[in-house]
């Protein structure tokens, strides 16, 4: 059975509330195998905890990425490589983050609303692929400008390490 997310504190800090969203995700994903399930179910939590205004997936496919599971808005569907802030991310196997998305070339405009991003690369690290390979990408918008800082990469960077990483092994 899924579990409520009542228990978390809506008014705590985001420090604290990452720290609750990523024991509850490690504990959602341990009782399932199916990892398009738990990438839905990841976005679901993040949306409902954080209220952010777009939050999902974009996956490795034929050397393109494509949308996976997510909240929010209708989104563009397909991004090459080095295109956008998700194609940057996964060229460059890097968290972007940016502050005004007006200010970066290239961006893609899924929402007119969206005025800030973070993207994190989700990669596979194996013995002989020191480099790892990118296997897809969290993205997650912001409606407000500067809305991501070094707590959200912090946070969402140990979240795709240990609880989303995983899901593809
Ligand atoms: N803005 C992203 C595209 C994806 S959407 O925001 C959902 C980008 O520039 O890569």
């Amino acid at each position: 059975m899924p579990e409520s997310l009542e228990h978390i504190d809506k008014n705590a800090s985001k420090e604290e509330k990452y720290k609750q969203v990523l024991i509850e995700i490690k504990s959602l994903v341990q009782h399932e195998k199916d990892f398009i399930a738990n990438l839905a179910n990841i976005s679901a939590v993040l949306k409902e905890v954080f209220g952010f205004w777009w939050v999902g997936f974009y996956l490795v496919k034929d050397n393109q990425l494509v949308l996976g599971p997510f909240q929010g808005p209708l989104a563009c569907t397909r991004i090459q490589l080095n295109k956008g802030v998700c194609g940057a991310s996964w060229g460059q196997s890097k968290t972007i983050v940016v502050p005004n998305v007006h200010q970066f070339p290239g961006h893609i405009a899924c929402s007119s609303a969206s005025l800030s991003e973070i993207v994190v690369p989700i990669i596979r690290i194996s013995s002989n692929n020191e480099q790892g390979q990118v296997l897809g990408v969290l993205d997650v918008d912001s409606e407000y400008e500067c809305h991501f800082d070094d707590i959200d990469q912090h946070y969402l960077e140990q979240l795709v390490r240990e609880s989303i990483e995983p899901c593809f092994n």
